[in-house]
């Protein structure tokens, strides 16, 4: 029997697995939240493939209103992105996504999820913050703004389960 994978989230929202016809509006929200967007074609590959789960956080509709991205490595799993489309923010939609995603992540081997954030981005060291990220180490000038600024990234680890 195939059981779908459902997660409750705000906003008469829910989290499930990303299909392959979201890759677009997936590649659209992507591009809201970052300087440097990707191809609709990397997030669909990303949607087929086993080691990376795109999770969307969606209404009755399937419209999106936000999503996560993992990679799964061994014992150990990272957050490769996260959005959440702007109408949508500071709702609890972003917890209600890492939420799941700690959740779906107990049915793998991974025992760590790791992140990198920006140091100039405090919705997303918040919402890390919130739930029980701990700042590991920081790697200077790694990211580039669209002024052509670096900017430093902080890793940040949490245990899973
Ligand atoms: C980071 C992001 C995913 C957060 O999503 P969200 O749905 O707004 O987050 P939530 O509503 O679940 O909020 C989580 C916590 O962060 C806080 N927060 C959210 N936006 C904030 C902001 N701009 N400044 C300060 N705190 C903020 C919330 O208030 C909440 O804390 P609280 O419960 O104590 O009030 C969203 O801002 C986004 O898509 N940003 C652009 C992409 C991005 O930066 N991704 C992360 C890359 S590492």
């Amino acid at each position: 029997m195939n059981i779908a994978k459902l997660w409750m989230a705000p906003g008469g929202l829910h989290i499930e697995p990303a299909q392959a016809s979201d890759a677009e509006t997936i590649s659209r929200l992507h591009a809201q939240g970052f300087y440097r967007g990707w191809p609709r074609e990397d997030f669909a590959a990303y949607i087929a493939g086993r080691d990376t789960p795109v999770y969307v956080a969606c209404d009755a509709r399937r419209k999106i209103a936000g999503f996560a991205m993992i990679r799964l490595a061994a014992d150990e799993a990272e957050l490769i992105t996260i959005a959440v489309d702007k109408g949508w923010r500071k709702k609890g939609v972003g917890i209600a996504l890492m939420r799941a995603v700690f959740e779906d992540l107990l049915m793998t081997p991974a025992r760590k999820l790791f992140l990198e954030v920006a140091e100039d981005n405090p919705a997303a060291l918040r919402l890390y913050g919130k739930l029980g990220f701990k700042k590991l180490s920081e790697r200077s000038g790694y990211y580039s703004r669209d002024n052509g600024q670096p900017a430093t990234a902080i890793v940040m680890a949490r245990d899973l389960g």
